[in-house]
């Protein structure tokens, strides 16, 4: 029996599986562990599920020197050092594939709430401002034949586009792997209506979306970011905004996270801002879970994880 550590309270009975092999000790907090905790937690652990909120790095890996297994109850990694993790032998998971259509709908959902101001004039008529039909209000922009430019052309990307399909765009992708169809990302933030954000987060990608980017967006398109926030520069977005570069951005996904009630992005117009909802139902967490402990299982049983993460 190994002594492991669950940074939060999971959807579904997947901790129950883990707690019938394993010592496990759940963080209890409605709000992630703080640094402290965290350090506290993890020490003496021989397994650890953590969550995109939980910073592993050296400094955690140094105080629990009994580590032998890492799940990440997430597909991005970027709160991993994955390179520390593997230089001392931990193998790390996560949880790819279960959340990928659901991720895609939030994106597409974006999409169409930005386009067709659906926030705005949904607040419109709770506050008591729908007057009449009215031959020029609330126009938004088309979605169906638009051009839809995907940054990061992975599994979420590739199923963001099959729903752009359903809908007659034109997608347009851009990814690390050089392929026939996809394009540089000049020629797509010049050529889309939509732009939707689906990179890992890594030192390259860091701001690949700032004041030069969006400058080179069409004034009528609009920018969705359901990847990681750290991918935009929120500056160069507020400016963008407010000066009308570009028309509308939706995002799930911010930098920081959460994003404070004062946060100067918050007053820019045409914005929407959602709190990281993108794998947030109830099938794919629970899904999630059962892969991060799937993962967690068989990284303590010496075996091979269902989806082990490389470092870069
Ligand atoms: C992930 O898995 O990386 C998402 O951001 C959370 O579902």
């Amino acid at each position: 029996m190994a002594r492991c550590f669950v940074t939060r309270k999971l959807p579904g009975d997947a901790l129950e599986r883990l707690a019938s092999e394993h010592d496990v000790d759940v963080w209890e907090g409605e709000l992630p562990p703080g640094r402290d905790e965290l350090l506290a937690g993890a020490a003496g652990a021989e397994g650890l599920l953590c969550l995109l909120t939980d910073r592993v790095d050296a400094e955690l890996l140094d105080a629990c020197p009994d580590l032998r297994a890492i799940a990440n109850l997430a597909v991005g990694t970027d709160n991993i050092d994955l390179a520390e993790a593997e230089r001392r032998g931990i193998p790390v998971g996560n949880t790819p594939g279960v959340l990928t259509e659901t991720t895609a709908d939030l994106a597409f959902a974006l999409i169409l709430a930005c386009a067709r101001r659906l926030l705005e004039a949904s607040a419109a008529v709770t506050a008591g401002e729908w007057r009449t039909w009215e031959p020029r209000g609330w126009l938004g922009h088309d979605v169906h034949g638009a051009t839809l430019g995907i940054v990061g052309a992975g599994a979420i990307g590739s199923a963001l586009a099959r729903r752009g399909e359903g809908f007659g765009m034109t997608a347009l992708l851009t990814g690390r792997t050089p392929s026939p169809e996809r394009v540089p990302l000049d020629e797509l933030l010049a050529e889309s209506d939509f732009v939707s954000l689906h990179a890992p987060l890594t030192e390259e990608t860091h701001h690949l979306i700032g004041a030069d980017q969006l400058r080179a967006m069409k004034e009528t398109a609009v920018l969705v970011n359901t990847g990681r926030g750290e991918l935009v520069d929120p500056e160069a977005l507020r400016r963008a905004l407010e000066e009308g570069w570009i028309a509308a951005a939706g995002l799930d996904v911010t930098e920081p996270e959460p994003l404070p009630a004062d946060d100067p992005l918050l007053g820019a117009p045409n914005l929407t801002v959602l709190p990281h909802i993108g794998s947030a139902s109830h099938a794919t967490r629970g899904a999630m879970a059962d892969l991060a402990v799937d993962n967690l299982l068989a990284g303590l049983a010496g075996e091979p994880m269902p989806h082990a993460v490389g470092a870069r």
